[in-house]
């Protein structure tokens, strides 16, 4: 995720696209850049860092002229924040100008064709090869080679583009990455969001999927795919400009829950490529896998629970015993690992110390390193042998919720990858896995029309001083997850519990009245989940049962039920995740929590 402006007009393009670019820091900030057009052409000036570092280079935007150009600040995905990666890109011959935000799935081939035709590329990134792209089509006519080069890209963008040669026009364009329009007097713009607008104009335009606008001083043409006019009346934006930073929700929380999809998308749909998966790894190689004879995964908090619930599917699908170590413990557990051991390490910061500290001790003791993290050139990215990257954005609320949902998304990925080279997937399993991701973004998707659910239990429960979750199996490893998050942002005292372990100690604690909330969505122990719901219904507890819509048993024994659409076992994990969020959530929210920022948290943990 990353921020994208534009503005023609008859300011100074520079000190302004700075200020809408504040304002998009959220959707990332690891660098910053401009494009400016002015009658000598295209002036373009990047820093990486945060935004300070670019508007102190340009001393505010005032050294650079011109009245129209295009700004981006970045939340790294190909390539490692620097200056050269940083956005705008410019064409080989200085022609074209690109913004970005989203994916290009298929940029290697793209970047080799180029190549053959004489392209030299200075960055490693894949919006390179759209300026270049564009440049290649380029014969005068800015919008036919703008859509030339739009039908060769694979994945998902939003591009702002300007030509050295049209210092008059600016092009948007877009495909499953947001993108708006700004409407002015003598004055238009463009932004991926609203808050970088709200300053100038009220008045904006949503550019639909596959729609390209021509932006002048005077007026904005927008076209679909196909090249017609496209209508719209423009819409009128109240929102203050802090409701706005967060999309219209009230938290970072919650708009962070509900981008889920699309970050599960992200992530996963670059990796599934013809019905195989390609994580891309370069020193894990096939041989090293073919080698594993045990696994560790290695994280703090949230990220460890990731790895409790994969823990599961990877013993499973491998054959190799896999065990989870919190990073501050397995750093000081004289752990057995050696040159056939593979250490995931899972880091949404990629600077959790902790966990940093483990993968070095990992090293040192010779193990093989994959880290799973979502901050593209972090310490524990760098210091890894292979990353797969989470491709979920920024994430501002303390408590995770896209990260985790795209770990596992991750791990899936890892899981179907290392099964079939060790030759335990065959064709038909992977075409039904595959199958199941592709399907996973939108039953994410209909897992969150729970929202109302979960707000009306949130309003039964907020009162109460206790909460317990039960489960077995990859349930319990949900469990941990759900009652972190939870206590985290609620300052409800909660507890997880495998549910056979109940009768060893914690039965005691249910009491008339004790919220008990089961995860019974992994089927071959459903029946005994039912008899661990009776023990603590016969105690006076209150149940809210996660199952399947089919099942029958778990809804006799319950007193409140969230049912779960039929999906892959496979994928499983991913769905009861999105109504505990929501009941966290709502719960904090009743009892009116700083949800955003609990109490004693950080959202990098970088001490020990
Ligand atoms: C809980 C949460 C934390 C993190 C943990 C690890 O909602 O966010 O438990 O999961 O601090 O952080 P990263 O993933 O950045 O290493």
């Amino acid at each position: 995720m990353c921020g994208i402006v534009g503005y023609i007009g008859a300011k100074q393009a520079a000190p302004l696209l700075l200020a809408a670019l504040e304002k998009l820091e959220y959707r990332g900030y690891d660098s910053a850049g401009l494009a400016i057009l002015s009658a000598d052409g295209l002036s373009v000036c990047k820093a990486k860092g945060r935004l300070s570092v670019l508007f102190e280079r340009t001393q505010g935007g005032a050294s650079m002229p011109g009245t129209a150009g295009v700004g981006h600040t970045r939340w790294a995905t190909h390539g490692e924040p620097s200056d050269v990666n940083s956005h705008p890109h410019l064409s080989h011959s200085g022609r074209v100008a690109v913004v970005h935000n989203g994916i290009v799935e298929n940029y290697a081939q793209l970047r080799e064709f180029l190549t053959e035709h004489g392209y030299v590329f200075h960055s490693d990134t894949d919006t390179e090869i759209v300026a270049q792209l564009v440049d290649y089509y380029y014969k005068g006519d800015p919008v036919a080679a703008v859509r030339a080069a739009e039908a060769q890209l694979m994945g998902s963008y939003a591009l702002g583009i300007a030509f050295a040669a049209h210092p008059n026009m600016l092009i948007a364009v877009r495909k499953d990455s947001p993108l708006i329009l700004g409407l002015g007097e003598g004055e238009n713009f463009i932004a991926s969001d609203i808050p970088a607008l709200l300053k100038h104009t009220r008045e904006i335009v949503r550019l639909g999927e596959r729609e390209l606008a021509v932006l002048t001083r005077e007026g904005i043409s927008v076209y679909d795919r196909f090249g017609d006019p496209v209508e719209r009346e423009p819409e009128y934006i109240a929102w203050d400009v802090s409701a706005a930073e967060k999309g219209g929700y009230a938290h970072f929380m919650l708009k962070e829950i509900m981008e889920q999809p699309e970050a599960i998308r992200n992530t996963l749909s670059p990796r599934v490529r013809d019905g195989k998966i390609e994580l891309g790894l370069t020193r894990i190689t096939e041989e090293v896998i073919r080698g594993i004879d045990k696994i560790y995964i290695v994280a703090c908090g949230s990220a460890s629970y990731v790895g409790m619930t994969s823990q599961y599917m990877l013993s499973k699908m491998l054959h190799v015993p896999v065990t989870v170590e919190l990073a501050s413990e397995f750093r000081y557990s004289d752990p057995v690992v050696d040159a056939n051991t593979l250490v995931i390490v899972i880091s949404q910061s990629g600077e959790t110390l902790d966990t940093l500290f483990a993968l070095r001790e990992a090293k040192r003791r010779g193990g093989r390193i994959l880290s799973i993290v979502n901050v593209v050139g972090s310490a524990i990215a760098n210091e890894s042998e292979d990353v797969v990257y989470t491709w979920a954005g920024p994430e501002i609320a303390v408590a995770t919720t896209k990260a985790y949902s795209t770990q596992l998304a991750v791990m899936y990925l890892i899981a179907l990858h290392f099964a079939k080279v060790r030759g335990y997937l065959a064709d038909a399993a992977q075409e039904e896995a595959v199958a199941a991701l592709t399907a996973l973004p939108d039953q994410v998707a209909a897992m969150l029309g729970k929202r109302e659910q979960m707000q009306y239990l949130a309003s039964l429960f907020f009162n109460l001083r206790d909460i317990f979750f039960i489960g077995r199996n990859l349930d319990y490893a949900l469990c941990l997850e759900g009652s972190l998050k939870l206590k985290e942002i609620s300052y409800i005292h909660s507890e997880a519990y495998a549910a056979g372990e109940l009768k060893h100690g914690t039965i005691s604690l249910i009491e008339p009245g004790t919220l008990v909330i089961a995860l019974c969505t992994y089927a071959p122990l459903r029946e005994k989940m039912v008899s661990n719901i009776r023990e603590v219904k016969a105690r006076g507890a209150v149940v809210i049962a996660f199952t399947d819509e089919a099942d029958q048993t778990v809804p006799a024994v319950a007193d409140h039920v969230i049912t779960l659409p039929k999906c892959a076992q496979l994928v499983l994990p991913s769905m009861p995740l999105i109504p505990l969020q929501l009941f966290a959530y709502y719960v904090a929210l009743l009892k009116g929590c700083d949800i955003d920022k609990p109490r004693n948290l950080a959202k990098s943990v970088t001490v020990e």
